[in-house]
């Protein structure tokens, strides 16, 4: 058995949502388009008062080797980024249907509901696993066929578990990550059942620094653990880092740097009541969040397209190395032709952007130009709000007041300015720093560019 679709997107994460409102902006027929995600959920969240489909969840009865019949709750795409932050406030957190994608960029809001009305095929809580890009035919994990004349490859990326740094205990009912709404809801669950009690932080990179920030603001003591000298190694300077732990510390937040967890301690109702380190010491824990980097979702291409930088190679117009297939978001490696060089980002950003470009070169090829992105991240924690804008490479000037509340860089490679950054900008200097870093320009005297600081950007 077996259907057929013009296009078929594999995987309803973010880039899956920006790419479906794209297609049917671009006159995508009823009948043609079919996204399919294995994306479950449980009903932690389940309203009392609200019936699961409109909170913009699809339940359906499954029976597998797992679990025997139950209700699992499919959800389609949303905005990742709200389950570390608004996912896990104590009080109004964000719920779904509030969060579907696209309202992260400010476009309409697409519920199960906008997915039928535009006939859109969701084929969710079903894995994709295997695919034959010769034959253009993926077979789900049920048995069915689906065959497609352009797929787009949207599988984002899975956590790394501690497993592979040969540590176990991941499955222990206390130790979370966080990849999907499973996961929040897990942390929610947690959360509640260690009320006041003590977490332990695993990682010091995005993961870990938004979820400990979330954590306490549930009254829960945070101790963060990681191998590098400071927090947000990938992307922080030892002084914009040392300005935000200050922050933490004074929010009681515990680090221990420089050292890597050994083992749980493990109680005979396989909970974890205690982190061993590396270092010889101990940290007793309530419970353990895992943010320990991420891998972009490629097996099932492994053999059958060109794979860079971890990820699915593609071209300017985000084709891969077979004409029919695109890849978009986490798991495809682009040319940012800013830098010329090929990168693989994993951020929200250019999800949703790579997946507008690849359906804009899809639906219409002589008006899509190769994809010209400049890199752009950003983070909310407490009251702070930072962006980042091209690339963190070269020498760095730091501008602003590191003991208020605005503080920034500039980074300089080769004579010109590269990167930049800004906490707690406005909208101008936010857009100012970008348009200045999309230009390069030239930088003659750095110490002059240390005295303008953001004037440099606001004049430019
Ligand atoms: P995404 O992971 O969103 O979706 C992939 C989808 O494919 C999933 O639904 C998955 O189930 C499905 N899939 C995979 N394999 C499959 C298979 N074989 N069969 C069927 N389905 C399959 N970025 C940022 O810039 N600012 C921020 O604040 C945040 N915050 C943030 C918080 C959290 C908790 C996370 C995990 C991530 C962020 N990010 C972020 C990163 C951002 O969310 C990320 O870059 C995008 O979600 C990537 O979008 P994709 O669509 O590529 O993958
Ligand atoms: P990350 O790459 O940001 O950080 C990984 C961290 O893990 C490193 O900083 C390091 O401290 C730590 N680490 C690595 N190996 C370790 C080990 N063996 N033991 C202890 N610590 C170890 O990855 P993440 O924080 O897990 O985030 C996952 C993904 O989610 C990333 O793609 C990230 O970009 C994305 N994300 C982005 C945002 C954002 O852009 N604001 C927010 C949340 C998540």
């Amino acid at each position: 058995m077996g259907r057929a679709f013009v296009y078929v997107i594999l995987g309803g994460g973010v880039a899956a949502g920006y790419a479906a409102l794209e297609f049917t902006k671009k006159g995508v027929s009823p009948g043609e388009l079919c996204i399919i995600s294995e994306e479950t959920t449980f009903s932690a969240f389940k309203s009392a008062v609200m019936p699961a489909s409109e909170l913009g969840i699809i339940v359906l009865k499954v029976h597998n080797e797992f679990d025997s019949y139950g209700s699992r709750e499919y959800v389609p795409p949303y905005e990742r980024p709200a389950l570390t932050k608004g996912y896990l406030l104590p009080e109004a957190p964000a719920r779904l249907p509030s969060f579907h994608t696209c309202v992260g960029a400010n476009e309409e809001r697409l519920t199960p509901k906008w997915y039928k009305e535009h006939g859109i095929e969701l084929v969710l809580g079903t894995r994709v696993k295997s695919v034959d890009v010769r034959r253009k035919t993926l077979l789900t994990a049920v048995g069915e066929t689906i065959s497609y004349n352009i797929l787009i490859i949207a599988t984002g990326a899975r956590a790394l578990k501690l497993e592979e740094f040969g540590v176990s205990g991941s499955d222990a009912e206390n130790v979370c990550y966080l990849r999907d709404l499973a996961d929040a809801n897990r942390v929610v669950d947690v959360i509640q059942s260690y009320a006041g009690g003590n977490a332990v932080v695993i990682g010091g990179g995005y993961i870990g620094m938004e979820c400990a920030a979330s954590l306490v603001t549930n009254r829960i003591n945070v101790t963060m653990v990681f191998p590098e000298a400071h927090c947000m190694a990938r992307l922080f300077t030892p002084k914009i880092a040392s300005y935000y732990e200050g922050y933490y510390n004074s929010k009681g937040v515990q680090f221990v740097k420089g050292t890597v967890l050994s083992s749980f301690d493990i109680d005979h109702n396989g909970k974890v009541t205690a982190v061993n380190l590396r270092d010889g010491s101990r940290l007793p824990a309530d419970m353990v969040v895992v943010g320990i980097g991420i891998r972009p979702n490629t097996s099932l291409f492994e053999g059958q397209l060109t794979l860079e930088k971890g990820g699915i190679k593609v071209n300017g117009r985000m084709q891969t190395s077979n004409n029919s297939v695109y890849a978009v978001g986490d798991v495809a490696a682009f040319p940012v032709k800013l830098f010329g060089e090929t990168r693989r980002l994993e951020h929200v950003d250019s999800a949703r952007k790579t997946a507008k470009h690849a359906v804009g070169a899809i639906m219409e090829p002589e008006k899509t130009d190769e994809f010209d992105y400049l890199p752009f991240f950003y983070s909310r924690v407490f009251t702070f709000s930072w962006q980042f804008y091209g690339d963190n490479a070269g020498e760095v000037v730091h501008f602003g007041d590191y003991s208020g509340k605005t503080i920034g860089a500039y980074w300089i490679s080769k004579g010109q300015l590269v990167g930049s950054f800004l906490e707690g900008g406005t909208k101008e200097d936010y857009e100012a720093l970008a348009k200045t870093t999309r230009l390069k320009p030239a930088i003659d005297d750095i110490t002059e560019l240390e005295t303008q600081g953001l004037g440099f950007a606001l004049t430019v």
